[in-house]
Formats: structure tokens, sequence, C-alpha cells
């Protein structure tokens, strides 16, 4: 029901019961790490080695990075920004047009991660779109505000080629062709999750979204460059990233972990809330094609007795069983050989 949305209520006094977590699992977010900052790699570098061994060294140890001159244009991020708290603020009935629980649906706002599923709320409300082929799918996409559709297909277009440019450079870390990954993900589908986080009561008793890792390929998130929200599983302990002006935030996800047979790592991350000023974040999502065998090349297994972390699957059965569950295992941990 659309009235469970967060930003269809006004503002809130107190935290809701339903959203609130047992004391063991709270974020206690006077333990985060703050005064540190995850690897930038710059993309606009001539030095392409450079770059390579750069996004090895990430992926390898915080499976976190941040890119500028990524190509994606500064007008296009702050345009998608706009719109999205644009439509955030549309009227409650407005946006009851929108919402639906059922997860595999193209297009539909909702709230929390998966109500069907969890037990506790968290303080999140999240535009999901399927954005891959654009033309078959955007028509399906809200047409309120007036820009919306236009926007946020600019803004797919530039971060798909970030992606694939991404992609390269990690087959090239990993000792494989150029192309590799992008010839064996097939046509890869790209989804996108607009998160809007309002302003909350009492954040040390709930997430914006509990730690997970991301089901997908590569994630690449554009975030409010003012408010900081995003924390990362370092060596047992949360790290907060600071948000850096016109970057982009790019992580490892369960597809290139298994992929890599264990080398890159998708790492945990969480949002966390705060009670002055609401968050947007954008996450594109690259996916594998549905019906990909997810399986590592024969080079990355093998040799000094190195066999595959995880059993063959296909990217169908992994999705499924992704949205299957609340949030608190690691996906991957299923599939383990
Ligand atoms: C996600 C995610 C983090 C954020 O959408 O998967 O991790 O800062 N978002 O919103
Ligand atoms: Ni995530």
């Amino acid at each position: 029901m659309a009235s469970q949305l967060l930003s269809a209520a006004g503002n809130h006094i107190s935290l809701p019961e339903s959203y609130v977590r047992p004391e063991s699992q709270r974020p206690r977010l006077r333990d985060v790490i703050n005064d540190t900052n995850i690897p930038i790699i710059d993309l606009g570098s001539p030095d392409k080695q450079q770059i390579v061994a750069q996004v090895a060294d990430a992926c390898r140890s915080l499976g976190f990075f941040q890119v500028v001159n990524h190509g994606v244009t500064v007008d296009s991020m702050q345009k998608m920004m706009g719109v999205a708290s644009e439509f955030f603020h549309l009227p409650p009935e407005e946006k009851a047009k929108y919402y639906s629980d059922d997860t595999t649906k193209k297009m539909r706002l909702s709230t929390s991660f998966n109500i069907r599923k969890e037990s506790v709320r968290n303080w999140r409300d999240y535009l999901r779109l399927h954005c891959y082929p654009l033309e078959e799918l955007v028509p399906g996409w809200p047409s309120n505000p007036a820009s919306f559709k236009e926007v946020v297909s600019a803004y797919c277009r530039e971060v798909r080629r970030l992606g694939f440019r991404l992609l390269g450079a990690i087959s090239l870390s990993l000792e494989l062709e150029e192309d590799y990954l992008e010839k064996m993900l097939g046509e890869q589908e790209q989804h996108m999750a607009v998160n809007y986080y309002p302003k909350c009561p009492d954040p040390e008793l709930t997430y914006g979204l509990p730690a997970h890792t991301d089901p997908n390929v590569l994630t690449i998130l554009l975030q409010d460059p003012n408010v900081a929200g995003l924390q990362v599983l370092k060596d047992g302990r949360w790290m907060a990233v600071r948000p850096l002006p016109n970057a982009l935030v790019v992580n490892v996800a369960d597809q290139l972990q298994a992929l890599s047979n264990g080398r890159y790592r998708s790492v945990r991350h969480r949002a966390v809330v705060n009670s002055d000023k609401e968050r947007i974040s954008v996450a594109s999502f690259l996916c594998p094609g549905n019906s990909v065998v997810i399986s590592p090349p024969e080079k990355l297994v093998g040799g000094d007795g190195c066999r595959a972390m995880y059993r063959s699957y296909t990217y169908e059965q992994y999705y499924d069983k992704f949205w299957s569950r609340a949030l608190d295992e690691h996906c991957l941990d299923f599939f383990k050989r």
C-alpha cells in the first residue's frame, strides 16, 4: 500500500516501533570511522596501466573506490539528483500510482527493502527502474516530473558507458582480455534504485539500508554531495564515505566476486540516516543477462590448488534467491561449493 511510503507522511516526530532494531543490531554510530577516504581513481589520467593497477588494488582490498573524470557530465548528475528530489516531493496521491511491493516489476516505487520478507523496516523509500533496453522501458517510467524520462534516460546512457569502461579496466586488472567481462556477461541489464532517506527522528535505532552486498556485477552510486550516509565495512569496522562532489562511487558486487573466484570482494555496505537532512542517492547496477552462467574463467581457477569457490549458476537463479530473503546474509554464501 502506498500509504506505507515514508515520503507520503509528513514529518515524523518519533520513530515508529516497526523501524526499531533490537539492541544488538543497531548502527552504533559513535564507533564509525569518519576520517578516512576511500581510494580515488582519476579515469582521465593518460597512464592507463596505473588506472588498471589502482582498480586492481581497490577491488582486492576495500571493494569500493571513487572515480573522477569519469565521463558522466556534471550537468547530467545534477539533473538526475534534481529530478529524483522532485519525484519524492510529489503529492502522495501522485506517487501512489507507482507503488508496488512486487519485486518482479520493472518499474516500481516501494519502501524499506523487501517488506514482504523482512521483520524490521528500513528508513528508506525507493524507486526501482529497469533501464535496458531504454526504448522498451522508458515508456513505462513515471511521466511526472515532466522531465523525468529524458533526464533519467540521458543519465542511464552515460552511466552505462562508464560501466563498460570500468569492466574493461577490471578485465585487464585480472589479466584477462579487455573485453572479456563485457563479452561473457551477455546483453547486460541495467537497473536503478533511486533512494530517498527522509530525516529520521532516531538514527541510532534504525537504518536507511542495513548491511548488504549488491547482487549484480558492478554498482555505480551517485550521492548527495552534502549529506553523508554510505558506510563500508573495512577490517570489521564501519567506515563512513565522505561524499566527494562530482565523483561517483563504484563497488564490486556479488557477480564480480564470483567471476574473479574471490579475488575481488563484494564488500558489505550500509546506509545510515540522520535527523537533520534528507538524503538522496542513485545506485546504477550493471547486471548479467538472466541466462548467463556465472563461472570464473579457467585462468582464475586451478593452479596453486585453487578451485572454484562457488558452484555455477545462472544470474536468474541468483537474482531470485536475492529477492527471496531479507538482507541479513551474504547471498553468495548460498552458492558456495
Ligand atoms: C544500494 C546502496 C547506498 C546508499 O542502493 O544498494 O547500497 O548510500 N545504497 O544509498
Ligand atoms: Ni548496495
